[in-house]
């Protein structure tokens, strides 16, 4: 079979857990919009969350608790349209999933409307009444546990989950809760590495860390923390590249290009037949004797 005649195929939570099963780390990725959805998917990686991560990221809120359903669906309904392989996991937003109906209401939309393939919920035991409800009725949800940053207002503050005995045996209960609800998989987010891993050792299901150590069955990062988009990289993180450099030098030099004058260039700009705005302009080529004829992109190319 050729590599053309090759269909692509949506990786799917079956997928999911074959590379769990396999020994395969599952490298995650969150994304919001088309551009970096192809990208992400070109990289060959096989899950991106649509996180509401995308509140502070993208919409400049200062929580994830001030995010909507239509902004999430929006930004869900363009990274589908990115990506072609990568199973897309929609982030249910604050109160969307208050009551098990809401819940089957809301991502049942980000299945049927917005072309998502499962959905992540935070919470523990709090949650698994809704991820059963959900998974009972086809759709495959992500648990989440740890920090919850939909929580903030209650847990005051960004830290560490789990450090204390009582903490750590809550979060263990949370994380069996979640499986057993049916979850394909649980995303273990700022917990002490020795946790998670004890953790991730006692699950059937993939646990997906972020701030979390290497002992867990995958990793997921924010986008513009691992592209070095934003001023701001968490301690969790590691930049694989310098994006926020990349692009304030390009926008500069673009900027100094077109107050000097240099841009557009020949290359950049489109010319006409100059008989034919000679005679709009009613002059002849004599009038024009002395000039150097322009150059430009070829009349018969198409921008
Ligand atoms: O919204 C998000 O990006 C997330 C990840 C950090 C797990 O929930």
């Amino acid at each position: 079979m050729s590599a053309q005649s090759e269909t692509v195929r949506r990786t799917s939570v079956v997928d999911i857990a074959r590379l769990y099963a396999d020994g395969v780390r599952i490298a995650t990725v969150t994304a919001y919009d088309y551009p970096t959805a192809q990208l992400v998917d070109e990289a060959g990686i096989p899950l991106i969350l649509v996180g509401d991560s995308l509140g502070q990221v993208m919409l400049g809120y200062d929580t994830t608790v001030r995010v909507s359903m239509e902004e999430m669906l929006h930004h869900t309904k363009a990274v589908v349209r990115g990506s072609n392989r990568a199973l897309i996991v929609a982030d249910m937003p604050f109160l969307s999933y208050a009551t098990p109906e809401d819940a089957l209401e809301n991502s049942g939309r980000f299945l049927r409307d917005a072309g998502a393939q499962a959905v992540k919920i935070e919470g523990g035991i709090r949650s698994a009444r809704t991820i059963e409800t959900l998974v009972r009725a086809g759709i495959p949800v992500m648990g989440h546990i740890g920090l919850t940053p939909q929580a903030i207002n209650t847990l005051g503050r960004v830290r560490v989950q789990g450090r204390s005995r009582e903490q750590a045996r809550v979060l263990l209960a949370d994380a069996l809760a979640v499986q057993e609800a049916g979850a394909f998989a649980i995303v273990l987010e700022l917990l002490p590495g020795q946790l998670a891993e004890a953790v991730t050792e006692r699950l059937r299901i993939p646990t997906i860390g972020i701030g979390a150590g290497a002992g867990c069955s995958g990793q997921i990062q924010v986008v513009t923390d691992l592209l070095g988009l934003g001023t701001w990289t968490p301690r969790h993180a590691r930049k694989y590249a310098d994006l926020h450099g990349v692009i304030l030098e390009a926008l500069r030099g673009y900027r100094a290009d077109t107050e000097a004058g240099t841009f557009p260039g020949n290359a950049e700009t489109v010319l006409m037949d100059q008989t034919v705005l000679d005679e709009v302009l009613g002059r002849g080529a004599q009038d024009r004797a002395g000039e150097t004829p322009a150059a430009g992109i070829p009349l018969d190319r198409d921008l």
